[in-house]
């Protein structure tokens, strides 16, 4: 399978993102083609230009989603990784989120999408608060568009400062166990 990360946090200690890479760690020794796109540098919001409508293809920015979407066709998982800031998923990952705007090949007809569906979506959030169900619902909010996108939603591993080795461990067995 082809797997593709998407790390949100540009933390030296980014404990999504090494959540990210734990899974990515286990699916190459499983076997499984990994590639990672940190995404915090470089990362430019939709414009609303149209171009993915008019030309017929995908987000034309050339940043650091361009090989993102490049490769996306092919992966069978896409594994993201957020922290929390101020109750929500970071600034980063919305906009992640906005581009693929690109993916639908009309604006209010969502027949046709640029990718085949069930490519699985593993989201990882980190946070200083335990889990709750008020973060809980703000990720949800951040991971409902990709289903129309033709993703299929997997159950978000939350990370926190009580329960990291845990978080970590089972990170690997996911991408280990696909
Ligand atoms: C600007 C900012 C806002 C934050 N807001 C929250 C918050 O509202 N709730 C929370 O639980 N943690 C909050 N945190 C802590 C981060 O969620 C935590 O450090 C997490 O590990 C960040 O993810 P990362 O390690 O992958 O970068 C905040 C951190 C920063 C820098």
């Amino acid at each position: 399978m082809n797997i593709i990360g998407v790390t949100c946090s540009c933390l030296p200690k980014s404990i999504s993102q090494e959540a990210v890479k734990e899974f990515l760690r286990g699916a190459a020794d499983a076997g499984h083609q990994t590639e990672c796109f940190a995404i915090s540098q470089n990362l430019r919001g939709c414009t609303g230009c149209h171009a993915c409508k008019k030309t017929d293809s995908f987000c034309v920015q050339k940043d650091v989603l361009a090989d993102y979407f490049k490769l996306l066709p092919e992966a069978d998982v896409v594994v993201l990784g957020a922290g929390i800031y101020m109750g929500y998923p970071q600034g980063e990952a919305w906009t992640f989120m906005n581009r693929h705007f690109c993916l639908h090949k009309r604006v209010l007809d969502h027949s046709e999408c640029r990718i085949a569906p069930g490519k699985k979506l593993y989201p990882m959030f980190a946070q200083g608060a335990p889990d709750n169900p008020e973060y809980r619902a703000h990720d949800n909010e951040l991971l409902k568009p990709f289903s129309g996108w033709g993703f299929e939603l997997m159950e978000p591993l939350i990370l926190t400062a009580q329960g990291k080795e845990a978080a970590l461990q089972k990170a690997y067995e996911l991408g280990n166990t696909l």
